[in-house]
């Protein structure tokens, strides 16, 4: 039986840094306000000409790096984002270009908050059925440009970066599972209403009924973290750390008491990151593996949600 598992990990972060109190002289809020609703601090925010094909090559070079294996030597690239360079050629592609690991297949897909996890999880099955090697796994985006900075309500929420993991075939999972879910009929709560068919509006932004998204977010995560462990007989004592998406430290506290899980065993970077999206999850993790805190051998639940709605999680012995 073949299994995957994480060789390595890496991120990436725009230089470019907007506080609360910046944010405060863009819109009426307060860094009051921004921290005890969201747990966020500041966040970064690419550059002029900075894409996010450019933050993915930083991340997934570090990861490549730290699993020692050579950018032409990947087999296999999926790439969640949902602020892509351009229409096509799709952000794998663009990436797998840069990278010199020519000919091997390369895709993104777009599933927002939840990139990261679907992706995860499609290399994982491409890795286990003996297709794929070397795997590139990436998260990344550049929300800020599709964010309205003028609009208090999403201006506070969204930001830029990117994480990437490098999984390998191992004998001993790695990988234990990964369960995706997504529901349509939620579209209205959250969506960026512009697009090449659609047609696009004289401002892309992102659209959001906050307090609805938080509300089935925190249900639908807490069904997700009981789901992954009962897929897997595993119960949540055995669990080091949750990995969550960062996007309110609320819906990430609800989460850790759904699990009864103390929150120092919970990686938050929310206050550092903001929302960040597909890169979310890959981006609290590779913090938590540089940082000495998540150790090989480790038992860790990663989870996402994001707009459509969609949702994801995998447990993972690291
Ligand atoms: N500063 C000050 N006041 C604000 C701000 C702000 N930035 N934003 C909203 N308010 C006001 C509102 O106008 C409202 O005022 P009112 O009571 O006078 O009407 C009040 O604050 C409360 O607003 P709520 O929206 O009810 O505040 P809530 O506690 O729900 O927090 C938040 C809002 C932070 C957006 C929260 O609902 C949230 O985090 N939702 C989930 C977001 C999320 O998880 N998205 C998921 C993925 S994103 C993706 O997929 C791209």
């Amino acid at each position: 039986m073949i299994y995957s598992r994480i060789a390595g990990t890496g991120s990436h972060l725009p230089e470019k840094v907007i506080s609360n109190f910046d944010l405060e002289k863009m819109v009426d809020t307060s860094d009051e306000w921004i921290r005890s609703r969201t747990g966020i601090e500041r966040r970064h925010v690419a550059a002029d000409g900075e894409t996010t094909v450019d933050l993915a090559e930083h991340a997934a070079r570090r990861a490549l790096d730290a699993a020692g294996v050579r950018p032409e030597d990947v087999d296999f690239i999926a790439f969640g984002t949902t602020t892509p360079d351009l229409v096509f050629p799709n952000c794998g592609t663009l990436l797998q270009r840069r990278l010199g690991c020519r000919g091997v297949p390369a895709f993104s897909v777009e599933t927002a908050c939840a990139g990261f996890m679907y992706a995860l999880s499609i290399a994982d099955k491409y890795v286990r059925c003996g297709e794929a090697q070397r795997a590139l796994v990436v998260g990344s985006e550049t929300l800020s440009r599709i964010t309205d900075w003028s609009d208090r309500g999403t201006a506070v929420l969204f930001a830029d970066g990117a994480g990437a993991v490098l999984l390998e075939p191992a004998a001993a999972p790695g990988v234990l599972s990964t369960h995706l879910h997504s529901d349509g009929v939620y579209k209205d709560l959250l969506y960026c209403g512009s697009g090449v068919s659609s047609g696009f509006a004289d401002k892309l932004a992102i659209s959001m009924a906050g307090s609805e998204v938080f509300k089935i977010a925190v249900t639908k995560l807490g069904q997700a973290v009981e789901e992954t462990l009962a897929a897997n007989g595993v119960d949540r004592t055995a669990l080091d750390w949750l990995v969550p998406h960062q996007a309110n430290i609320r819906i990430i506290e609800a989460t850790a008491r759904r699990l009864d899980l103390p929150m120092r065993r919970v990686i938050v970077t929310v206050q550092e990151h903001g929302n960040t999206s597909a890169a979310s999850v890959p981006l609290a993790l590779d913090v938590a593996v540089r940082d000495g805190r998540i150790k090989r051998g480790e038992l860790l639940l990663l989870e996402a949600f994001g707009g459509g709605f969609t949702w994801g999680s995998a447990l993972v012995r690291y």
